[in-house]
């Protein structure tokens, strides 16, 4: 699958590729990043196979990873108009002033302002709320969003790390109102982070948004650096969302290796592509320091799993979901359609109810 096999995001005729470049890791601010050279390296490379989406942020290193992005396509409009631009708001860069971010109308215009000056472009293709804030009414927000629609600052709204409750609340509103629909998401999702399955994925299938996947590698833990033969000192400077590996994700992590092994390919190969090729997922966002990491991510676009081989991950990996998921599914297969054929599916029941009552 090439990075020109482009798919459309979520209810939209916004064309992405399989694979997101993340750029949460250009810059050298935070001490361990990519120098801005080799950052604008790692873009070249990504849109030189046909890569057509960037994602980015304000707070990624305070600013710089707009910053690099902004100066590399400067020069280049073209190479700009072509590629699907994403960029967050909502962590405050002005301590003390409360209304430096967050997803008011004040700190929404504001946030929008200082990144289109960073990345040197009058637009950003989507515009991702970032996080959760509890506080600011969504109607707010979502009318904020439409007018910068309007306005042709932003094309497409994305929701990001949102519970699905609040997310399908502003997609209600937006709606009935005729306002700028919520056409994707971006949640963790990886072989060590799968409670996405219970609300955010059939939220996102049933309302029409495109699920984009961050942290395949669940910060490197699923990279082949990592093993129970192998889990000494893990400097979590790096992987601060994430801390360390618990001493149950090595059990996901040794099978991983032992697939990886076996297929004689990368274990970070095989983290991403088992991630991209989950019917849910429209684009996972690959993040590399460097620029061989990213050569070697971008070997998962060919990388078919053998079914036997995704079983093995899919078992070790499988998660427990938070009530009612089990609960409902368990319930579809065995009482709402009892008796009855649905999309050629015979209900379980269906042998038992056909049994002669005694
Ligand atoms: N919406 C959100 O809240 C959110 C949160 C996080 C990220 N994101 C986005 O998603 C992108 C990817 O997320 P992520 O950075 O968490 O992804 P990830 O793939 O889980 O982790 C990337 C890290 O793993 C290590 N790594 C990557 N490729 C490797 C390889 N081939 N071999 C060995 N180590 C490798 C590197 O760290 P070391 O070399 O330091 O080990 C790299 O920084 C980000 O760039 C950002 O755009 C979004």
């Amino acid at each position: 699958m090439p990075l020109d096999s482009y798919v459309t995001l979520g209810r939209s005729g916004l064309r992405v590729s399989p694979f997101t470049l993340g750029t949460m890791t250009f810059g050298e601010d935070l001490g361990w990043g990519a120098s801005p050279e080799e950052s604008k390296n790692m873009l070249a490379a990504y849109l030189d196979r046909g890569g057509n989406s960037i994602d980015t942020a304000n707070i990624y290193t305070n600013g710089h990873s707009e910053q690099i992005i902004g100066d590399y396509f400067a020069g280049r409009p073209e190479a700009r108009d072509r590629v699907v631009l994403g960029t967050k708001f909502f962590w405050n860069q002005y301590p003390g002033d409360p209304n430096g971010g967050g997803p008011g109308r004040k700190a929404i215009v504001r946030q929008l302002e200082n990144s289109l000056r960073r990345l040197r472009t009058d637009h950003v293709d989507i515009y991702w709320l970032h996080n959760f804030d509890p506080v600011t009414p969504v109607e707010e927000t979502m009318r904020a969003l439409d007018d910068l629609v309007s306005d042709g600052k932003i094309r497409y709204v994305g929701f990001s790390d949102m519970p699905a409750w609040a997310t399908t609340e502003a997609a209600v509103v937006a709606r009935f109102r005729g306002w700028t629909p919520v056409v994707a998401l971006q949640v963790e999702y990886s072989l060590l982070e799968r409670t996405a399955e219970g609300e955010l994925f059939p939220m996102a299938a049933a309302l029409g948004m495109g699920v984009t996947a961050w942290g395949p590698l669940r910060s490197g833990f699923l990279s082949g650096k990592y093993g129970s033969d192998r889990s000494g000192q893990v400097d979590t400077t790096r992987t601060a969302l994430v801390g360390a590996p618990r001493p149950e994700d090595y059990r996901v992590i040794d099978v991983l290796n032992e697939v990886a092994a076996d297929m004689g390919v990368s274990a970070a190969a095989v983290a991403i592509a088992w991630v991209q090729g989950r019917a849910e997922i429209a684009s996972t966002l690959i993040g590399a320091r460097r620029m061989d990491q990213l050569e070697v991510n971008l070997t998962a676009l060919d990388l078919l799993l053998p079914d036997d081989q995704r079983a093995r991950l899919d078992a070790a990996s499988t998660p427990s979901l938070n009530f009612p998921a089990a609960n409902n599914a368990y319930m579809s297969r065995m009482a709402q359609f009892a008796g009855a054929t649905v999309d050629g599916l015979p209900s379980v029941l269906s042998p038992l109810l056909a049994a002669p009552r005694r």
